[in-house]
């Protein structure tokens, strides 16, 4: 690989693009060369900013040529350093495709580019009375097409399902530079492999993804919002699957350890929600739909539910304002905890009805490890977003006994028959305990797709796959 960039290059890239779109200045490196994981900083050898699928194609096919490592990077809000240009190269930044091309409400369809802000996209559709329902907790920030790329989740995926259940069909660039679309713009295709999927969650390893279509919902009108505060957090991962053997479908169930709350309610200003010393952790549920007395009516039976637990006062959100703090305090979290002390971020994954089990695994590993941990995220999915929070821990335990800590807290959710990531995706930082999750067999037949897709290895080189494979 030719991890320098030469001056040569630069004025090929220049030739392509043109050169108010190539950048070599350290501060512009250095912006595309962090995302939100940690405190990485990896920047990119040259920054460029193409405009249309035909330069990026132009870029790939010189890259193949030189054996130039590609990352592309997206909005840099991602949790796995998946935009990470860790072996310098080009820096593919996405930024000028940044329109949605066209909202097709006969087929309740829409065809966006990737650096369209999720909020944005979502808003649009809105006002056309349709639905996008992800919605990553960043998604007044990140991009749509990151949010394709790592197969984003959210809070509304419990109900409505994660980006990859959204996405139609792909336009995308591939390594060799040819320009194809990966499926047909219907509801139902069963027309060969799956390349569209493929492409989802493929974290910029297959090849450049330049529009996407996507299926849309017809947009619901009301929803009821809960707080329901339990004084044991095992509880209040006991109560989740309980809500749905009742018979609810919630359209959020999101849960929030003790401390989570308050840090965030520190970091956060004029949030108003007072809780009880003893209180554990919380769950924040919502349903949503068309009429308000079913609502109501469910509502109740998840009471009737949470109430069979020790619960403190519910809190109905009576204001659309409310409802906005309460959700701002969920979406503020990871923030929050950031804001508090470095930190690592893991992502497990459980059935959901082993999520106690999972959370009280946690706990035990920190106690043995010398951890502290702060657990939140999305409990009706069984997905639990665990910070590791490193306080006044020395660096060198740090770096030893966190790493190990965090392999256990894997191997613990890989055996309740969970896995690594559910929303953030592998990337850099996850890339070493993929063995955990698959065996050689399973690691090859995916290396084996990524060589058919990038046989010279220039697509974001150095993520997903374990340094030894
Ligand atoms: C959340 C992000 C971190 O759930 O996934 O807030
Ligand atoms: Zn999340």
């Amino acid at each position: 690989m030719t991890l320098q960039i030469s001056s040569e290059i630069v004025k090929k890239l220049s030739a392509i693009v043109g050169d108010a779109y190539v950048f070599t200045d350290i501060d512009t490196r250095n912006h595309y060369g962090h995302d939100e994981t940690e405190d990485y900083v990896f920047p990119p050898g040259v920054v460029v900013k193409p405009g249309t699928p035909q330069e990026i194609s132009a870029i790939l096919k010189l890259a193949s040529q030189h054996l130039i490592p590609v990352t592309t990077i997206g909005a840099r809000t991602g949790l796995s350093g998946g935009a990470l240009s860790i072996y310098e190269g080009i820096g593919l930044a996405m930024d000028r495709f940044n329109k949605i091309l066209h909202i097709d409400e006969q087929n309740l369809q829409v065809t966006v580019e990737p650096a369209v802000i999720t909020q944005v996209l979502r808003e649009s559709v809105a006002e056309k009375g349709l639905f996008y329902p992800p919605d990553p907790s960043s998604q007044g920030s990140c991009w749509i097409g990151g949010n394709v790329a790592e197969n984003a989740g959210g809070a509304r995926a419990v109900k409505y399902g994660v980006t990859k259940d959204y996405v139609l069909n792909l336009e995308v660039v591939l390594a060799n530079g040819e320009i194809i679309w990966t499926g047909a713009n219907t509801l139902k295709n069963s027309t060969g492999y799956n390349l569209t999927q493929l492409m989802v969650g493929s974290e910029g390893t297959l090849g450049v993804i330049t529009k996407i279509v996507m299926k849309l919902l017809p947009q619901h009108s009301h929803n009821v919002l809960m707080l329901v505060p339990f004084f044991k957090a095992e509880e209040a991962c006991e109560a989740v699957s309980a809500i749905f053997r009742a018979g609810v479908m919630p359209s959020a169930l999101e849960f929030m350890e003790r401390d989570a709350i308050d840090w965030t309610l520190k970091f956060v200003e004029g949030l108003n929600v007072n809780v009880s010393d003893n209180i554990q952790a919380h769950l924040l549920i919502e349903v949503d739909g068309n009429y308000p007395d079913i609502l109501f009516q469910e509502a109740e039976k998840i009471m009737s539910v949470v109430e069979k637990f020790e619960i403190d006062e519910v809190l109905f959100a009576d204001t659309e304002d409310q409802k906005n703090a309460l959700w701002k305090m969920r979406r503020s979290v990871a923030e929050a905890v950031k804001s508090n002390s470095i930190y690592k971020e893991e992502d497990t994954v459980v059935p959901r009805y082993e999520l106690a089990k999972l959370l009280s695994g946690i706990k035990s590993i920190g106690k043995k490890y010398g951890f502290q941990s702060v657990c939140y995220g999305h409990a009706g999915d069984g997905n639990l977003h665990v910070n590791i929070v490193k306080g006044d821990m020395p660096d060198e335990a740090w770096k030893t006994e966190v790493t190990k800590g965090i392999r256990e807290i894997f191997e613990l959710t890989v055996s309740l028959k969970g896995t690594l990531s559910g929303e953030h995706g592998i990337g850099y930082v996850q890339k070493n305990y993929m063995d955990i999750a698959f065996n050689e067999t399973q690691l090859h037949l995916m290396k084996g797709i990524k060589t058919i897709f990038d046989p010279k290895g220039i697509l974001n080189p150095g993520k997903i796959f374990p340094d030894n494979v």
